[in-house]
């Protein structure tokens, strides 16, 4: 554990510093430089290049699947974390008197597509969280035969708190509502059994070591066949009638239809070799270490006796965010950059800091944050 799963020299820029800011955005690997350079050669191919940059995109949805345990063709790769839970609350019925139900925690693209639904009688619901942990219980004291939708984070970017994704499954599936998860704190640092829920949404620029440009999209087509696209384009369909009948055509069965155009190859081909990295070392080891190294760092901070802790101790309720709330949040990142230490906080304004321990982490780099934090 004191050794990083893969050596920060695989990084750009990390060697000298202590980078624990993957919550907000990881370092390039390195060896992407040889995935941006396949995609220039394979997009200068002429007509071929569609076929190379198809192969990289089927291969990638295949990784994702794997590591989210599904079929391949439940997962689609869109533009961001944000267009994906758009797609659900756009490709939804809505009757005026439904409800979703949404965490006082959640990140921002968690509770706004939703708001725009309030013009149709859509009710937002919002739980509230206690000692910065949201509770179940209160989730299913909220839900009602009304309840189309909960979308709630696998982790929390704000506390850091994992929620068990069994529990929820087991209780969203005893009602109407479907379960929209956004695992972009869970995907590549924790274990993410995404057929659980309904849809599941997440980035690829934060632990799955990928750029922004793509992200995770999954659907549960037996469980939520029901959700329509609500954008069309030449990809969304698996046959056209042409200029002969250029108003027919059939809908793809598979999760693609849910991306109109083009994705962004070059993000995909990045992606691509972020997951064979991680696959490489193996994500149980991936999620042990963030374990691991989040215990020390959660242990070291509650010692101090003097920072109010948001994520809680257990190990089953942490991926590997640490999160502090203080009123001090740019004095103390301040005091950590002084000594290299890259923490997240100062940059969405709020009163609280987000450590994050992924694979080139060690228990250095924690030693180092905890003594900054001790001097601060
Ligand atoms: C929980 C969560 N979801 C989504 C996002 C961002 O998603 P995207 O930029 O891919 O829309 C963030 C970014 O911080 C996040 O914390």
């Amino acid at each position: 554990m004191s050794e990083p799963l893969i050596a920060k020299s695989e990084f750009d820029g990390i060697e000298q510093v202590v980078h624990l800011s993957a919550g907000g955005e990881t370092p390039m690997l390195r060896s992407h430089q040889n995935a941006i350079r396949q995609f220039t050669i394979d997009k200068s191919r002429g007509e071929r290049a569609r076929a190379l940059q198809d192969d990289v995109l089927q291969a990638t949805r295949k990784q994702c699947a794997e590591l989210f345990a599904v079929p391949v063709d439940s997962i689609s790769l869109l533009g961001s974390a944000s267009e994906g839970i758009n797609i659900v609350a756009y490709g939804i019925e809505w009757k005026a008197g439904d409800n979703v139900i949404i965490a006082d925690v959640e990140f921002g693209s968690g509770v706004f597509p939703w708001l725009l639904l309030q013009e149709r009688g859509v009710e937002v619901r919002v739980v509230r969280h206690k000692h910065w942990q949201i509770d179940i219980n209160d989730i299913a004291d909220q839900i009602d035969d009304r309840t189309r939708v909960v979308l709630i984070s696998h982790v929390s970017m704000f506390t850091g708190q994992r929620v068990s994704l069994s529990a929820l499954s087991a209780l969203v599936r005893s009602s109407n509502a479907k379960l929209v998860l956004d695992a972009t704190h869970a995907a590549g640092v924790v274990n993410v059994d995404a057929g659980l829920a309904d849809v599941v949404v997440s980035s690829c620029y934060k632990w799955l070591l990928g750029v922004h440009g793509t992200a995770i999209f999954y659907w549960n087509k037996e469980r939520f066949p029901e959700l329509k696209t609500p954008f069309l384009g030449w990809n969304s369909v698996s046959s056209a009638g042409g200029w002969q009948q250029p108003t027919s055509m059939t809908l793809r069965d598979d999760a693609l239809r849910f991306i109109p155009g083009n994705p962004s190859f070059i993000s995909v081909y990045i992606l691509h070799n972020a997951l064979a990295t991680l696959a490489a070392v193996g994500m149980q080891r991936v999620e042990n270490h963030a374990l691991e190294l989040t215990r020390v760092l959660w242990q070291g901070i509650d010692s101090m006796k003097r920072w109010e802790l948001m994520t809680p101790e257990h190990s089953d309720a942490r991926a590997g965010n640490v999160c502090i709330m203080t009123d001090r949040v740019d004095e103390v990142a301040r005091a950590l950059r002084q000594r290299n230490v890259l923490v997240w906080g100062t940059y969405a304004g709020d009163e609280r800091l987000r450590i994050s321990c992924h694979v080139y982490n060690d228990r250095d780099d924690i030693n180092t944050c905890l003594d900054a934090l001790g001097n601060v």
